[in-house]
């Protein structure tokens, strides 16, 4: 059995239960001197291999995958309650694919995505009205049809190890399943809850 197929069905039943947690997934990172670190993120896609995530490279969490840093994403659907904990490879992806779909960004996004230049993402700032005025002053650019700006990028996190957790009430025992890619082959085991 492929888990990303069995995340993919859980994902779109999430979906149509209106789950909010189905769009996001929890990135955690763990960098070069072992220092952990999680954010939210929308989760853009999943591949055949892996789940698709799009960032910035101004942000920390680009330079920690971008420099080999180990990642786990965290999925969990309250309406179905299902979680899906995930390891693997960080891949990035080309840029031109990342650069076409970047146009179908809504403009909050976009423009943000312009002042990053100047002003990195999550570095700090003098104050709120100085932000303001710097992300609307990129509104201009967004009206142009400036063409994406550098620095934005996606990674496929590929996937090597995915746990799978069923919390449904129907089952008298919680189903836990950790599935393990071996030579292209998912073999899975059942673990305690
Ligand atoms: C629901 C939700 C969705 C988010 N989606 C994204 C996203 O797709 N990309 C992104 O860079 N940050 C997103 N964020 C903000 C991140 O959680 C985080 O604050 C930001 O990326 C900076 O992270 P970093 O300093 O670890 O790089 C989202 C936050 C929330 C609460």
């Amino acid at each position: 059995m492929n888990p990303l197929t069995a995340l993919i069905g859980d994902r779109e039943r999430a979906f149509a239960a209106e789950d909010p947690m189905a769009k996001t997934c929890t990135l955690a990172l763990a960098d070069q001197f072992g220092q952990a670190s999680a954010r939210t993120l929308v989760l853009r896609g999943i591949s055949d291999r892996g789940l698709v995530i799009f960032i910035n490279q101004s942000s920390p969490k680009w330079r920690v995958l971008s420099a080999g840093g180990h990642y786990e994403i965290l999925l969990w659907y309250p309406s179905i309650q299902c979680q899906y904990r995930i390891q693997g490879q960080a891949v990035e992806l080309t840029d031109g694919e990342v650069r076409q779909s970047w146009q179908m960004r809504p403009e909050p996004g976009k423009r943000l995505d312009f002042l990053y230049h100047e002003y990195p993402q999550s570095s700090p700032i003098l104050d709120r009205d100085l932000l303001i005025d710097a992300v609307m002053s990129r509104q201009t650019l967004v009206d142009e049809g400036q063409p994406p700006p550098a620095g934005i990028t996606a990674f496929e996190l590929a996937a090597t190890i995915i746990e799978r957790l069923d919390l449904s009430p129907d089952l008298e025992v919680h189903d836990r399943r950790l599935f393990t890619l071996v030579d292209g082959h998912w073999q899975n085991q059942v673990l305690v809850p």
